[in-house]
C-alpha cells in the first residue's frame, strides 16, 4: 500500500513511517521541515533499511501537491502536518489557523483532484476541552480553549461536513492523548526545538543536564498526588494506531473517529519517579503555580479502538520513560543538522 504521510519528518509522523516500512507499506513523506530535520530520512533508513521518498514543500502549495500527488500514485494520506504548541497559538493564532485550517483545505482539495478518497487526520484529545469526567469516550462534547485547539476542532468540523457531502470518502479523525517515549532502538525521537512545552521532553533534558530542573505545574488538583493527571501514550503504539485505522477503515467510506490512548493516567510526579528510576538520575524538580488552561486530569476510554481498530496500546510507562532515556542520552542535542 502507497501512503502520502504529511508532516512524516516531525516526532509522530517519522515512528509511523518506521512502522508503515516494516509492515510492508510504502510511505512518500511530504514536510517543509519546519519543525524537523532533513537527518530523520538517515535514521529511518538505519532502522529499516529502505529511504522514503521524500519531497520537501508546504502543504498549502497546491501546485506542489498536485506534482507530488501526479507521481507518488498513492491510495490514502495519513495527514500529520500542522502546528501544534499551545502557547505559540494564542501569539501566533493565524498562522496556526492558516496551517493547521487552510492547509488541511488545500490537502484535501489535491487529493480530490488526484481521486485519492481515503484521508488519516492527527487530531488530539484537546477537542473534549474540560471533559466533566473521565475516562473519556468519543461522544463526549467537543470545545476548544486556545487557538491550537481551536484549529484541530475547525478541522475535525471541516472533514465532517466533507465527508456527509462527498459520502464516497473514507475519513478517520484519531484522537490523540499524549504522545512519548521513543523509537525502543534510541535511534529516533522527540526533538522539539528551543524550551519543550510537554513534560516528557521537559523531563528527560533535566536528566541529560541540559536544563537544571523541572517546574512541577500545580500540585492542588484533585488527583492522586495533586498533581496532572495524563494518559501518556508510546509513540511506537500510537504509530501502529494509524496502521490499524489504515487496515481497518482506511477503504470504508464515512467519518470514523477514535481515541487512541491507553486508558491509564500518571500524574506529573508519578512520571519524575518512573523516569528517574529508567535512567538512573534523580530528575529535579521545583512546585511551581498551575499552568494557565491546564485541567487536573484526563485519559481516554480506548475501547472503540480496541473494538473496530483490533488495536490497543501494550507497551508500559516502564517501555515509554526507558526508551525515551536511551534515545536523549544517546543523541543529547537531537538530531544532527547535517
Ligand atoms: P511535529 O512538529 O514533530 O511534526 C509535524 C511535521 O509537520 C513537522 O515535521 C513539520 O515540519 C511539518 N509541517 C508543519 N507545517 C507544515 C506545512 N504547512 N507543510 C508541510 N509540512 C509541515 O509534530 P508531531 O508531534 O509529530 O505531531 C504530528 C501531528 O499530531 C500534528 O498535527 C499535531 O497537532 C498532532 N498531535 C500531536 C500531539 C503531540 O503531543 N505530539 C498530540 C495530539 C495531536
Ligand atoms: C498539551 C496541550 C494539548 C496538546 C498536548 C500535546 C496545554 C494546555 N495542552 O497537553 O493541547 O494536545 O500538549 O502533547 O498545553 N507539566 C509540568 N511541567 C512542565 C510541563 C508540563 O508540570 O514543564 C504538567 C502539566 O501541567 C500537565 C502534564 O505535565 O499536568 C502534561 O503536560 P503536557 O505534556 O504539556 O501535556 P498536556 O497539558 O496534557
Amino acid at each position: 500500500m502507497r501512503v502520502l504521510v504529511t508532516g512524516g519528518m516531525g516526532y509522530i509522523g517519522s515512528h509511523t513511517c518506521v512502522q508503515m516500512i516494516e509492515a510492508g507499506m510504502t510511505p512518500i513523506i511530504v514536510d517543509n521541515l519546519y519543525n524537523s530535520k532533513e537527518t530523520v530520512l538517515a535514521r529511518i533508513e538505519k532502522l529499516t533499511g529502505v529511504r522514503p521518498a521524500f519531497f520537501e514543500g508546504d502543504i498549502r502549495d497546491r501546485a506542489f501537491l498536485d506534482n507530488v500527488l501526479a507521481q507518488a500514485n498513492v491510495e490514502s494520506v495519513l495527514h500529520f502536518a500542522g502546528l501544534k504548541a499551545v502557547g505559540e497559538s494564542v501569539e501566533k493564532p493565524l498562522e496556526y489557523y492558516d496551517n493547521n485550517v487552510h492547509g488541511t483545505l488545500v490537502l484535501v482539495e489535491a487529493m480530490r483532484a488526484a481521486g485519492i478518497n481515503s484521508l488519516i487526520f492527527s487530531s488530539s484529545a484537546t477537542v473534549y476541552g474540560e471533559p466533566e469526567t473521565v475516562p473519556i469516550t468519543e461522544d463526549f462534547p467537543t470545545s476548544a480553549t486556545n487557538p491550537y485547539g481551536r484549529s484541530k476542532l475547525m478541522v475535525e468540523e471541516c472533514l465532517a461536513d466533507i465527508q456527509k457531502a462527498l459520502p464516497e470518502m473514507s475519513i478517520t479523525l484519531l484522537r490523540y492523548f499524549n504522545p512519548v517515549g521513543s523509537h525502543q532502538s534510541g535511534e529516533m525521537g522527540e526533538d522539539p526545538q528551543g524550551i519543550p512545552n510537554n513534560l516528557m521532553p521537559f523531563i528527560s533534558q533535566v536528566a541529560v543536564g541540559r536544563r537544571e530542573y523541572l517546574s512541577v505545574f500545580g500540585n492542588d488538583y484533585s488527583t492522586v498526588d495533586g498533581t496532572g493527571v495524563r494518559d501518556y501514550i508510546h509513540v511506537v503504539d500510537l504509530a501502529d494506531g494509524h496502521l490499524a485505522a489504515l487496515n481497518s477503515k482506511g477503504k470504508e467510506a464515512g467519518l470514523h473517529i477514535y481515541n487512541l490512548g491507553t486508558g491509564n493516567g500518571f500524574s506529573v510526579l508519578q512520571m519524575v519517579a518512573a523516569f528517574s528510576k529508567a535512567a538512573g538520575v534523580e530528575v529535579a524538580y521545583q512546585l511551581a503555580p498551575r499552568r494557565a488552561g491546564d485541567i487536573a486530569e484526563c485519559w481516554a476510554d480506548p475501547s472503540k479502538a480496541r473494538a473496530e481498530l483490533h488495536w490497543e496500546a501494550t507497551r508500559t510507562i516502564e517501555d515509554m520513560t526507558a526508551d525515551t532515556w536511551r534515545w536523549q542520552s544517546n543523541n543529547p542535542n537531537g538530531y544532527p543538522d547535517v
